[in-house]
């Protein structure tokens, strides 16, 4: 398939939307940027569209999609039952980088949900993605525009290397300025609960709601319930090529540690790279030194991750070592994508 890249300009963009608005309204794929990560973006009312995406990105049919809307009062025509507390968050967070789980009308398709009764909505903040929705009419669905089980995409580039000949339309809007996913929070249990962590932080969220309780797996994985909640939890995410290992402990120890481990594996031979922070990027001897961020600013660390991790399959690092980052508030979504993203190799120093 031939797949159409458009770039974003600072003005004049009118011809480049309805285009893409086109695509979406005839049931095909348009990939856009949002202010989290770029988005696979498809008809959310049309099953066979959902079947689409699911293929693109080789994901597995009963992980559910969100669907994004551009203005709050769409929620009544996807969702029902919905309890007060929910518009007192969203009055206050969206647009933004928040999902919102409720019980579904019909009018979703069980393709949309992965044979849920639940669907997931969320109202994104970038401009390129509401102007996209709101011209084309058209709730779009979109899981991160990545190969199911890769690093998320915050460029156009990623998706160009994951998705080129795989969808009709992928629109280059520059960087997403966040990097992560958006905070998911589930409202169709007796206490809200967040099944995924982003920018939109456990304390904000109580804040303005009261009780909220957070399902995430520990260090090792696994979930207090067995199971996690969103399905998408479950499976391997954000996985780089090469092998990935976290280091956890005090500052200079974990230098230290990673230094050693760096030069052991360049001594067999491998290409190894080193995830540093400004404040660490001066300590390190040995491999490919990449800095993510700075650990006084975590928005950095967040809006490099996915980058970082892609730019080391770029020149095929075999092994790639990094620092633990400070969990609480935006720390705990920087960590539960590192985690996955290594599969849980945590190496306490
Ligand atoms: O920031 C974001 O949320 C990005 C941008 C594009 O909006 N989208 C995104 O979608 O991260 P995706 O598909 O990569 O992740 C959606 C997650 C999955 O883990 C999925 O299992 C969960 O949301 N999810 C979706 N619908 C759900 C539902 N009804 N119940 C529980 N979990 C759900
Ligand atoms: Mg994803």
């Amino acid at each position: 398939m031939y797949t159409k890249i458009m770039k974003i300009k600072e003005n004049c963009n009118d011809d480049i939307i309805e285009e893409a608005s086109k695509v979406l309204r005839d049931g095909g794929l348009v990939a856009f940027p949002t202010e989290t990560v770029y988005g696979l973006g498809g008809n959310a009312l049309d099953e066979s569209v959902a079947r689409k995406i699911y293929e693109a990105k080789g994901r597995p049919s009963d992980n559910p999609l969100i669907i994004h809307i551009g203005e709050i009062d769409d929620i009544i025509k996807l969702a029902k039952d919905i309890p007060s507390k929910v518009y007192q968050l969203i009055n206050k967070f969206w647009p933004g980088p928040l999902t919102i789980i409720l019980k579904k009308h019909s009018i979703v398709p069980d393709g949309t949900t992965g044979g849920l009764d639940t669907v997931a909505i969320r109202m994104p903040d970038n401009f390129i993605a509401r102007e996209l929705i709101n011209k084309s009419g058209v709730f779009i669905a979109a899981p991160s525009a990545n190969i199911s089980g890769r690093p998320s995409t915050t460029q156009a580039k990623h998706v160009i290397d994951d998705l080129e000949g795989k969808i009709d339309v992928i629109i280059d809007g520059g960087s997403s300025t966040l990097g992560l996913e958006s905070t998911i929070v589930d409202f169709t249990e007796e206490i809200p609960t967040i099944l995924r962590p982003g920018f939109i932080t456990l304390n904000q969220i109580s804040e303005v709601i009261g009780d909220v309780i957070i399902d995430l797996p520990s260090t090792d994985g696994l979930f207090a319930e067995g199971a996690p909640k969103a399905p998408g939890m479950k499976y391997k995410h954000y996985a780089p090529k090469g092998e990935l290992f976290i280091y956890e402990g005090e500052l200079e120890k974990v230098v230290s540690v990673i230094n050693e481990q760096a030069k052991e594996n360049y001594r067999c031979g491998k290409k190894v790279g080193i995830i540093a922070t400004e404040e660490t990027k001066d300590d390190y001897d040995c491999g490919v030194i990449k800095i993510i961020g700075s650990r006084k600013d975590e928005r950095t660390i967040a809006s490099r991750l996915y980058g970082v991790l892609r730019e080391f399959d770029d020149i095929n690092t075999d092994i790639i070592l990094t620092e633990a980052f400070v969990n609480g508030s935006l720390g705990d979504a920087i960590m539960n994508r590192l985690l996955k993203a290594a599969g849980y190799n945590v190496i306490k120093v």
